[in-house]
């Protein structure tokens, strides 16, 4: 089975000591992480090494920065490089997320780019992609996610994309309280797998995790990971909770 991921994404929240209260709040309560599963921690960049010690020896649990820059090293001042991030032991990077996207002018270019500094490095990317309102009101989110996907992806050989990970998050569904319906996050979900699958066959395509993003509450996830085509998700405000993001994580299936 693929696996199957409940991600963190903290974005820019918390001191050190509400993040390392959240963490120990989080590690006392049980988890159920089967082989396949695995919960990962998108933490600000000065909490990566005290999270990670947190979580040390702890199987199936793994931290993530939310951004890395994409050139190796250099004259780029403020700029965190994918070899600082592996040289501290980090695992995942989430790459893409909407806000940055819009805040930071993010293009599918640069995108690119990041993939493939996180690739030399051995640092595994998560890579959000989703369509804003009005695209999905003019009914083209489809293709939008499409050029997104083939715009910072395509250029990856069938070995690189082997268990890579995706996060769809339409960014109507982010932070507003309103999920996308279980039927819509599968058809899109879905229609990634295939357009992957087109490109680079049913193998890989169906070794790839494609996480849900957008309002996912413990109330919620479980519905919504039950769907065939959805392997966890990627989590914003209630991943500040630790009995919340404790739920979701064994909500997985
Ligand atoms: P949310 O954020 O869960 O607060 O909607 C998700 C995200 O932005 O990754």
């Amino acid at each position: 089975m693929r696996k199957q991921i409940a991600a963190a994404n903290w974005k820019m929240n918390l001191t050190l000591q509400q993040a390392e209260q959240l963490m120990d709040e989080l590690i006392a309560i049980p988890l159920q992480l089967t082989d396949h599963q695995v919960a990962v921690f998108g933490v600000p960049f000065p909490y990566l090494i005290p999270i990670k010690s947190k979580i040390a020896g702890k199987s199936n649990l793994s931290i993530a920065a939310q951004n890395c820059y994409n050139k190796n090293s250099g004259a780029y001042t403020g700029e965190v490089s994918a070899p600082m991030l592996k040289s501290i032991d980090v695992d995942y990077v989430i790459l893409g997320h909407s806000e940055r996207r819009e805040y930071f002018e993010e293009t599918h270019a640069m995108l690119a780019e990041k993939i493939n500094v996180c690739f030399e490095a051995g640092l595994k990317p998560i890579f959000c992609c989703g369509e804003p309102l009005q695209i999905r009101e003019a009914g083209t989110e489809k293709t939008y996610v499409e050029t997104q996907l083939a715009d910072s992806l395509f250029h990856l050989s069938a070995e690189q994309l082997t268990g890579f990970i995706i996060a769809y998050e339409p960014i109507w569904a982010i932070g507003t309280g309103k999920t996308a319906s279980n039927e819509q996050a599968q058809e899109m979900h879905a229609h990634i797998r295939s357009v992957l699958a087109s490109k680079y066959g049913n193998d890989i395509a169906n070794s790839i995790s494609i996480l849900y993003g957008g309002s996912v509450k413990a109330n919620n996830a479980k519905e919504i990971f039950a769907q065939p085509d959805v392997d966890g998700g990627l989590v914003g405000g209630a991943s500040l909770v630790a009995t919340d993001f404790a739920a979701i994580i064994n909500s997985l299936k």
